[in-house]
Formats: C-alpha cells, structure tokens, sequence
C-alpha cells in the first residue's frame, strides 16, 4: 500500500512516516512537506492509494484540491489530521469526500487504527469476494444417495474452510437438513421466496439451520401447499445472492424436471448425477444425460457419481464409462452400517465415522472442488492472508 503523508511540519513528517513504516515492511511512506494546497498534485503524481493531510481545519475554502481529489480519484482515501477543525469546516470536509478526520498531534495508535481500518475497505473495493460455485446433486433414481452426498460433501468441504450453503430443492418431501442436523428447520425455502422482496445475506443467514458457523442448510418447503410458492424466479434470486457470499452452493434437486429443478441445474457450475452400480440405475443415467444434452448443457459440466461402489459388483465403471461415453467416474464406497448410522442419527458421517471409507472418499471429492489457491503476493496478499 502506499500512504502519501502531508504537514507542514518536518518534525511532524518524520513521526508520521516512522509510525506508517514500522507498522509494515511493505508499505511506500511519501512524505510531502505543505498544505491541503499540494494534495492534488501529490494525488496526480504519485497515485497513492492513501493520502494523511494535516492542516489547521479552519478555512473552507482550503477544501477545493480535496473535492478534485476524491472526485477525479474516487479510490484514493484521504484523511485528514486537524488540531483545531470547526464544525462547519468538518461538515464540508465530509462532503468533500474526507474519509477520517483525526485530531493533530496524531497518536501512533490512532493513525494506525486509522490506516487500518482503511486499508480494510481498500481491500473489499480492490478484491470483490470471487463468485461462489454452484453444485447441483441430482438422483438418477430415488435412493441413489444424492441428497446424503450432497449434504455430507457440504459438511467436509466447511470443514476445509470453505463458507457453504446447501439449499434443499426437492419441492415435495425434501428432507436434507435431516441428513446433517436432527432438528426441524423453523424457516425454509418456501418462507424466503414468500420474502423474496426483502432478501438479502442476513435475511437469508437467518433462514438457515446452521450445521456448522460456515455450513448452513436452507430446508425444503414444510408441506406440498409451501412447496407451490417456489418459483423459477425465486431461484435466480437466490442463487445470485448465494454465489456472492457462499464459496459453494450446493443444490439438491428433486428428480422430477419441473421448471424449479431446470432454473437450478441451469444455474449450476456443475451437475452431479447420482447412481449405483446396477442396469435399472445405468439406463435411468443414460436417459438424463440425454435430457442433459437436449438442454444444450456441456459435457463438462456434468460428472456422474457412482455411489454404493463394491469392487466385487459385476458391473465395473468401465462398463459404465462404456456404455454412457462418459469418463473419469468418481466412485463413492459402499458402507451400509456407518452411513445408515449417520442418516438416522441426522449427523455428518465424517463426525461419526472419520476413518470410514466414505468420509475418505468424500474428503477426496471436497479436495478435488477447492482451488489450490496460487501463494498470494504483494501488500495486499498479505493483508488478505491476515484478514
Ligand atoms: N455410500 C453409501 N453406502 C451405503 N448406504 C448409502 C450410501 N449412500 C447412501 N446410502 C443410503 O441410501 C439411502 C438413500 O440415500 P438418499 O441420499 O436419500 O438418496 P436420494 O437422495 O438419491 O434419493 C440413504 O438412506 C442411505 O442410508
Ligand atoms: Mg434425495
């Protein structure tokens, strides 16, 4: 980051910039020796991202450079250290754009705090959150086991520090905070579309069964009648506030392609169909990836899961990959007791059983989602690595 420093007084100066540069190794320190009068031609020449200006805080016309300043720069910040600033002279300052106004002599601490606070907001407008990925789960058969992949993969990729939303798209007789929770949801998808005018992130945090402080499930419609309330447009209300707060959106999805499944699965990054090892589950694939196909999806988009895997089936994934022109199947292992175990007590299998094939094989699918994000670099690289 750097911070353009400007006082009139040397002895001042040299302060300021000690303070700035101890406080990190990184930041440029200008310091610039004058008034208010020689912020814009500080601001043109050396683009700091930062400006501190002290000056007496008396005149108001001393506040046209700032005006330019913020209006010709409106990312540059400039705060100002005054040791004697009249009411009226900080009313103009804050609608000149000042960001901080501190009293002259400054402390260590408050021109710190100061900086601190703002190289904050600098790095919220500098790196907008990345957009959250969409995830759909869908059954090629009821039972495949969607509904327990898509909420267990949710509860380990939190686990691996990602901020996770599930939201329970099966209209009718959807039950997948069930799988991770056991308790009943006292909101669900059908009170917030009922609300969609007023939802926003807290609005929808506050909808959700929070399995963990960053996993959170928003339930199915109560009963068919809620269920009615749900439309296409709900879910692209949604699912564009989601991808902007969540790092996954995990979607399960009824079977039935009605026009809320189809507006989800459009709106996914990526579809996970799920089946089992058996020719009823394979023919019933075979059938969605041709509607998948239909809807002009791309074959990139959609990964089949072949869950309940036992190597001593007499289908092998081959077969599958054969028969359906699909490659590079995940396989998710059969274990009857311990995922039995985990759904009927409505807690994550990686909570019940951490060495437990399954938990392994999720973990695997939970690593294989997260970018292995690239080391971050320079001031702000920092900053977001201690943020
Ligand atoms: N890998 C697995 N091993 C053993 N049983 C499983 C596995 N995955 C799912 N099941 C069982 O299959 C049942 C159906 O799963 P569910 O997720 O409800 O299917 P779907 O959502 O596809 O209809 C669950 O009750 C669970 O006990
Ligand atoms: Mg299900």
């Amino acid at each position: 980051m750097k911070i353009a420093v400007i006082s009139p007084s040397a002895r001042s100066l040299e302060t300021m910039g000690n303070y700035l540069r101890e406080d990190a190794a990184d930041r440029v320190v200008v310091l610039v020796e004058g008034g208010m009068s020689k912020l814009r031609s500080v601001a043109e020449q050396q683009r700091p991202h930062l400006v501190v200006v002290e000056g007496m805080g008396r005149d108001v016309d001393e506040l046209g450079p700032l005006e330019y300043v913020t209006l010709h720069y409106p990312r540059m910040m400039v705060v100002m250290l005054c040791s004697q600033h009249t009411p009226e002279f900080l009313i103009n300052a804050m609608r000149a754009g000042i960001k901080e106004v501190l009293p002259a002599p400054v402390t260590r601490d408050a021109l710190r705090a100061a900086v601190a606070r703002l190289e904050l907001k600098l790095r919220m407008v500098a790196q907008p959150r990345p957009q959250g990925e969409v995830l759909a789960f869908i059954a090629c058969k009821g039972g495949s086991g969607a509904t327990f992949l898509a909420t267990n993969l949710g509860y380990q990729l939190a686990a691996a520090g990602k901020k996770v939303l599930l939201i329970d798209f099966n209209l009718q007789f959807g039950d997948a905070v069930l799988y991770v929770h056991d308790r009943k949801p006292a909101t669900n998808l059908a009170d917030v579309a009922r609300n969609v005018q007023r939802l926003d992130s807290s609005f929808l945090a506050a909808s959700l069964v929070h399995v963990t402080p960053n996993y959170g499930v928003l339930a199915a419609p109560e009963d068919p009648g809620q269920a009615m309330e749900v439309r296409p447009e709900h879910v692209d209300a949604l699912l564009n506030l989601a991808v902007a707060h969540y790092d996954f959106v995990i979607v399960d999805v009824g079977r039935i392609l009605d026009a809320v499944t189809l507006r989800a699965l459009d709106k996914a990054n990526h579809i996970f169909p799920v089946l089992q090892m058996t020719l009823p589950f394979v023919r019933d694939a075979n059938r969605l990836l041709a509607v998948f196909r239909s809807l002009g999806y791309a074959s990139e988009k959609i990964s089949l899961l072949i869950n309940r895997f036992e190597k001593s089936g007499e289908l092998t994934p081959a077969d599958v990959e054969r028969t359906l022109g699909v490659s590079g199947l995940r396989t998710i292992p059969n274990s009857y007791a311990a995922v039995a175990g985990s759904v009927n007590h409505g807690t994550p299998i990686a909570q019940m059983a951490k060495n437990n094939p399954v938990t392994k094989a999720l973990d695997d699918f939970a690593q294989s989602l997260v970018p292995h994000e690239e080391a971050a670099s320079g001031w702000l690289g920092r900053l977001l690595k201690r943020a």
